[in-house]
């Protein structure tokens, strides 16, 4: 049974795939919310969340609003803050939201006496930090977060999560709905469970008021492991493409070279090193394996059906999708 909660919790990056889900989760169990958002985002995103309940608060941390009173009062205060990785203005890219902004989030909230933080951090942020800088803006953010929840003894939990299907999983369904095309790192033998936002969002929750979980990092991903081909395979079973699907090698050598020049002219462009980052990023999480514990009911399969059906309930194929995908008991 879901847990009630009326502590009032705060979540920076509101709008998200995962913030909004946040909102959704902590509002279905009782809790008042203040979601914060930029002031441009889309009406009918801010007309969502109104309808759940929850106050708006507006805060733009590339123009460095302060988060004062969005904190005020605030017990539980989570982060789901992301630069986009294609965000090269330096006041909104990586460094700017995934370190910065979310170093001055938890420092406020501590300020403003919250009794626990939480941050959504990467699934390999930890392993990945020496070798991206992309990894290693939002893992300075968990150990200065973390520090400062140390010295002032309140709680600070970190989840993990691998991939969202929004994420890595849709681009590959979208791919080969519209190209009958799907694009591998290398080989695409590594494995990964991706994860419905509901699910770590139900995870992040019942995670704040458990005491076995609370204070801790928590890796969590869904309840499918598939090899990263297999995910466009089963694209391909769902829109009935398998025959026709090509899956095309990026080719490891080829992305490192370009790694490497963009990092040679990263030592005078901000631009480049920061694109040699995400490719970096990219090499590594496209050749590491990527799984963790279950914490999802949600499948990838019923995504995908779901996304089909959307489209066009005749465009998907109704043939059993049982073969593909590991189950995690
Ligand atoms: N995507 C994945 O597969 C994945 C996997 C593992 C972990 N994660 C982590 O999970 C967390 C949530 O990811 P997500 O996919 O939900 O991200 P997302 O959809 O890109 O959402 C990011 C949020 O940050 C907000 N934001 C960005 N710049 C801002 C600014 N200047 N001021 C205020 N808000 C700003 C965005 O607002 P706007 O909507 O207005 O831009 C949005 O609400 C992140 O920490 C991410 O690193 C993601």
């Amino acid at each position: 049974m879901t847990e009630v909660v009326s502590d009032r919790v705060c979540v920076a990056g509101a709008t998200g795939y995962l913030g909004a889900r946040v909102v959704a989760e902590f509002r279905a169990r009782g809790a008042p919310v203040v979601a914060i958002v930029k002031d441009h985002s889309e009406a009918a995103t801010l007309a969502r969340l109104s309808e759940l309940g929850a106050t708006i608060a507006f805060v733009d941390a590339a123009l460095l609003e302060p988060y004062t009173a969005a904190l005020v009062d605030v017990a539980v205060a989570v982060t789901c803050l992301a630069s986009s990785n294609v965000q090269v203005d330096p006041r909104s890219d990586f460094w700017a939201i995934d370190r910065d902004a979310n170093i001055r989030f938890g420092l406020a909230a501590i300020s403003a006496s919250a009794w626990q933080i939480v941050l959504v951090a990467t699934f390999e942020g930890r392993e990945s930090r020496h070798f991206t800088e992309f990894s290693d803006a939002k893992e300075q953010a968990v150990d200065a977060i973390g520090d400062a929840c140390r010295s002032a003894g309140i709680a600070f939990t970190v989840i993990r999560p691998t991939a969202y299907f929004s994420d890595l999983t849709n681009r590959a369904f979208d791919s080969v709905r519209k190209n009958g095309r799907y694009r591998v790192i290398g080989a695409g033998s590594h494995r990964i469970n991706p994860v419905h936002g509901d699910d770590v969002a139900a995870f992040l929750a019942e995670s704040v008021n458990d005491p076995g979980r609370a204070d801790r990092e928590h890796k969590v991903g869904g309840p499918d492991v598939f090899t990263f081909r297999e995910i466009g395979e089963l694209a391909a079973d769902v829109l009935d493409k398998r025959e026709t699907l090509q899956i095309t090698r990026v080719s490891l050598l080829s992305l490192r070279a370009t790694a490497m020049i963009a990092g040679a002219a990263g030592i005078v462009s901000r631009k480049s090193r920061r694109f040699a980052a995400v490719l970096r990023w990219m090499i590594y999480a496209g050749t590491h394996d990527a799984v963790a514990q279950s914490c999802g009911r949600r499948r990838l399969s019923d995504e995908f059906m779901a996304k089909a059906d959307a489209l066009s309930p005749s465009s998907r194929c109704d043939r059993s999708l049982g073969g593909i995908g590991q189950r995690i008991r």
